[in-house]
């Protein structure tokens, strides 16, 4: 017995004193002193032996345990202390390094000019309002006197919504699309107030285009006045006050004949080149002036569509593309660029 517990008292010594972790530790506490432990197991056995033998063991026994565990505590100290040390010296960590402080963000170019669009419209008295990019055909063409297989529906290259998918086919009535102008909200602004009207639209519009000055997805601003007796030359007017407005008070404008199936006449309306002042340039093509937006004398057919006499009132309508705006006026050559989401093309304004 007496062996067996100077063996013991051996192991212990050897083992603990290189325990290096804390867990290490706990696990040799359990070893040798658990209930189960050695320690226990060879006082186990004690019971059988005559009590002046016992007596003398149980001293043994006893010094033997106090040795232990002065040994664990000791132990688990060093490993406690080297485990700190390590945490301290680990990942480096320099507490007087400044902060690495949060980085401004700043509106898009495209956010900025649309906002700039609608404040200019608004000092001009437009109520703003917003209509779904998800449209129906019926408001997106057939309301704005473009019917089912009319030739200038080409002119805007449309992504229809497949409603069979949506479970939408047994629905009779409109296709849906991907609006491809803000247009259409001209219709359901009228259906839904009595003229006098003056609003603009700020919206996203959709078209099936991808190229130097095309994007898939673009925005446009629409406005529409109407009330008795309004004339081409308040159309002009107000268009012309927009583009001093916006892009400096030198700036002309040239009003185009054009066609759009909803306005007549209609015109497409230009300014003199922002980067030559009208010269002549790579950007202007050498022509001195610049597109910014069709408009027009909104068609007697769109009045009736949208429950206004067109015997009673006369009006407006315009959509100019925000993207394109805001080329001119940050002379950016890529329109694509707008949406690549490179900081570093971003930052720059
Ligand atoms: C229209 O969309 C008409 N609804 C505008 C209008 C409104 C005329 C009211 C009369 C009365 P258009 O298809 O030309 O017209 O588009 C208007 C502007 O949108 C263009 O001048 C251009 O600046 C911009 N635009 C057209 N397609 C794209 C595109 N894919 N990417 C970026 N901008 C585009
Ligand atoms: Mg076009």
């Amino acid at each position: 017995m007496q062996e067996k517990l100077k063996a013991l008292a051996e192991a212990a010594r050897r083992d603990i004193t290189v325990a290096g972790e804390p867990a290490r530790v706990e696990e040799l506490r359990v070893r040798f002193l658990g209930k189960k432990g050695e320690l226990s197991q060879v006082l186990g056995s004690m019971g059988k032996l005559p009590p002046e033998e016992r007596r003398s063991l149980g001293e043994v026994a006893n010094r033997v345990k106090a040795e232990i565990e002065s040994l664990l505590a000791a132990a688990l100290e060093r490993a406690e202390g080297a485990k700190l040390e390590a945490e301290l010296r680990g990942p480096k960590l320099d507490v007087s390094l400044p902060g690495r402080g949060v980085r401004p963000g700043r509106r898009h170019p495209v956010s900025r000019t649309l906002e700039d669009v609608v404040r200019t419209f608004a000092r001009l008295g437009f109520d703003v309002l917003h209509g779904p990019e998800i449209e129906l055909d019926y408001f997106n063409f057939e309301a704005l006197n473009l019917p089912k297989d009319h030739p200038a529906r080409d002119m805007q290259d449309t992504f229809y919504v497949e409603t069979a998918s949506l479970g939408l086919a047994k629905v009779p009535g409109s296709p849906v699309l991907l609006r491809t102008h803000t247009s259409p909200v001209q219709v359901r602004a009228m259906l839904n107030q009595k003229p006098p009207l003056r609003i603009v639209v700020p919206g996203r519009v959709y078209r099936r285009d991808s190229d130097l000055t095309h994007t898939p997805m673009f925005h446009q601003v629409e406005g529409l006045l109407v009330d008795r007796d309004v004339t081409f030359a308040e159309l002009k007017g107000t268009l012309d006050a927009f583009v001093k407005a916006f892009f400096g008070s030198s700036t002309r404008t040239r009003f185009r004949p054009s066609f759009f199936p909803f306005t007549e006449p209609s015109a497409e309306v230009d300014i003199s080149c922002t980067q030559c002042g009208g010269k002549g340039c790579r950007v202007c093509k050498q022509t001195g002036w610049l597109e910014v937006l069709g408009s027009g004398m909104v068609h007697p057919n769109v009045f009736s569509a949208s429950g206004y006499d067109p015997r009673e009132v006369t009006g407006f309508a315009f959509g100019m593309g925000v993207e394109r705006l805001a080329m001119l006026r940050h002379g950016i050559g890529d329109l694509r660029m707008m949406f690549e989401n490179d900081v570093r093309f971003l930052e720059q304004f």
